[in-house]
């Protein structure tokens, strides 16, 4: 069970929680106030920890004391110098003294947010990311796992304290935050359940699912439409499997007759590279190649549930990258949905070309505006490393508003160009374009410029997940497997679009 948050108020020495969280800054070190009285009643457990040089408040220092009163435990958590402190810290440090407090077996905690105050405060900021890195910090999937489950901590309630007269207000960021988190958390589950289960149709079910409880209309294409649609492109990079493509359509009505903003998300439930067969380091996690597809179906479960004054659809290209006798080639020459035949030169990049059919076809909705969302391309690591992911599109408009989300959402985005001479990398000498060139050079920028072709004016963004969508190691929120990155970010950008 995912951990449940609540604000409460109250003085310090009358919380009611297994462990009190307070922070310190290293050059604010004094007990004094609320905490001077809490510690009193406590034997001054605190006052003689930083008496005896126990606790400095250095930067992510963490302690935690028994106390045994009305509280059993107290977490004292350093957070360095006030200046230096910034809302990506106070995710970071929230989330490892969550998790901290779980590993020793305590199951429930109460944040004492005032701790935390400084010039850089902003109530509801903080809040927000207050729920939403303990929530995403302490999840954890445990739907295989059928051994020795009474060992495994889990983090039952965390209260985060605020003032009287904050709590109703409080109450609402943290719903808000909470709807946010879980539809990480959601997106998180289903990257994480494995090819085998998670076949294109089985996300589609799982949409159709989503849609019926939450008045969302959902369309599913299947190969046979889809062949009569001419997607020439999708259902190539799904026919060496079994598994047959998929693509959903989820349409979320929020503003009438108004123009819809589209969603498009990559799902590759499994990516081997087909015959350009992936060396099998790169190819364990590859299950992530769904990622987006999987965030786009729980962003319209939220613009559902939050009522959002939007039309939104969220278009999910659902495929196998698999190898057999029925594999598309290197060389195969395609006919996409948009009538643009492409040569392919390498079967393991199969992203843009289901991106292709299903960018294209999201043009006859007539959109204000086109983002998609694709673990595209390996060179996304090359370009940024794991944390930030690269941002492209045809209108400057659009990526200012997806970096003001970022901005909001603590998930960085870096802006790339789509200079014309990207161009050249992918002319064909025997179609209308080809879809990837031999060099490693530009890899994240051939990408994109490849999806131009296949939008027309519409203002359109392009976000490479490829290097975000999966963590080798656990950082902040972010905990060691699937991400969930761009959920938030999109959630952002749609709770504020004007
Ligand atoms: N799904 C991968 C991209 C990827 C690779 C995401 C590693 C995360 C980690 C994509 O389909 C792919 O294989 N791209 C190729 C493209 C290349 C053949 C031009 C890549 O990046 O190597
Ligand atoms: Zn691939
Ligand atoms: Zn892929």
């Amino acid at each position: 069970m995912p951990t449940k948050i609540e604000v409460i108020s109250g003085n310090l020495e009358e919380i009611k929680s297994q462990c009190l969280v307070i922070a310190f800054f290293e050059d604010k070190l004094k007990v004094e106030g609320e905490i001077a009285k809490f510690d009193s009643s406590n034997g001054n457990a605190i006052g003689n920890a930083i008496k005896n040089k126990d606790f400095k408040a250095e930067d992510s220092e963490s302690k935690i004391l028994y106390v045994n009163t009305k509280v059993k435990y107290v977490a004292l958590l350093g957070l360095g110098k006030e200046e230096k402190f910034t809302l990506d810290k106070f995710v970071d440090r929230v989330s490892a003294v969550s998790k901290k407090i779980r590993a020793s077996g305590i199951r429930s905690f109460a944040l004492y947010l005032e701790s935390f105050k400084n010039k850089n405060y902003e109530q509801k900021s903080y809040l927000e990311k207050a729920a939403i890195s303990i929530i995403l910090g302490l999840y954890q999937f445990l739907k295989f796992k059928t051994k020795d489950l009474d060992k495994i901590k889990v983090m039952d309630k965390a209260s985060i304290i605020v003032n009287k007269n904050d709590l109703a207000q409080s109450a609402k960021i943290i719903t808000q935050a909470s709807i946010f988190a879980e539809a990480v958390e959601k997106t998180r589950d289903l990257v994480s359940t494995p090819p085998n289960i998670a076949v294109p149709s089985y996300i589609a079910d799982y949409a159709e699912e989503v849609a019926k409880k939450n008045t969302l209309k959902c369309t599913i294409l299947d190969e046979k439409q889809m062949e009569k649609l001419g997607m020439g492109c999708l259902l190539a990079v799904g026919m060496g499997s079994e598994n047959k493509p998929r693509m959903v359509i989820l349409e979320y009505n929020g503003n009438g007759n108004e123009k819809p903003l589209i969603l498009v998300g990559k799902g590759i439930t499994f990516d081997t590279g087909g015959v350009n067969v992936k060396p099998p380091a790169y190819m364990t996690t590859m299950k992530d190649d769904k990622a987006s597809a999987c965030g786009v179906i729980h962003v319209m479960e939220v613009c559902a549930k939050l009522k959002l004054k939007l039309n939104v659809i969220g278009v999910l290209a659902l495929a196998e990258n698999m190898i057999s006798g029925k594999s598309y080639r290197p060389d195969d020459v395609l006919k996409s949905y948009s009538g643009i035949t492409v040569e392919i030169t390498n079967t393991d990049a199969e992203g843009r070309l289901v991106l292709a059919d299903a960018l294209s076809y999201s043009l006859r909705y007539k959109p204000k505006a086109i983002v998609d969302i694709a673990t595209l391309t390996g060179a996304s690591i090359i370009a940024l490393g794991y944390f930030a992911s690269p941002v492209l599109g045809n209108d400057q408009k659009l990526i200012e508003k997806i970096k003001a989300a970022s901005d909001k959402s603590l998930e960085k985005i870096w802006n790339f160009p789509l200079w014309e001479e990207y161009e050249e990398n992918i002319k064909s000498d025997i179609a209308d374009v080809k879809h990837v060139h031999d060099g490693i050079d530009a890899g994240v920028m051939v990408g994109a410029i490849f999806l131009k072709h296949f939008i027309n004016e519409t203002p359109w963004a392009h976000i490479d997940i490829g290097n975000t969508a999966w963590a080798k190691q656990d950082r902040g929120w972010i905990v060691k497997g699937p991400t969930g990155f761009s959920v938030l970010l999109l959630l952002n950008l749609l709770r504020d679009w004007k």
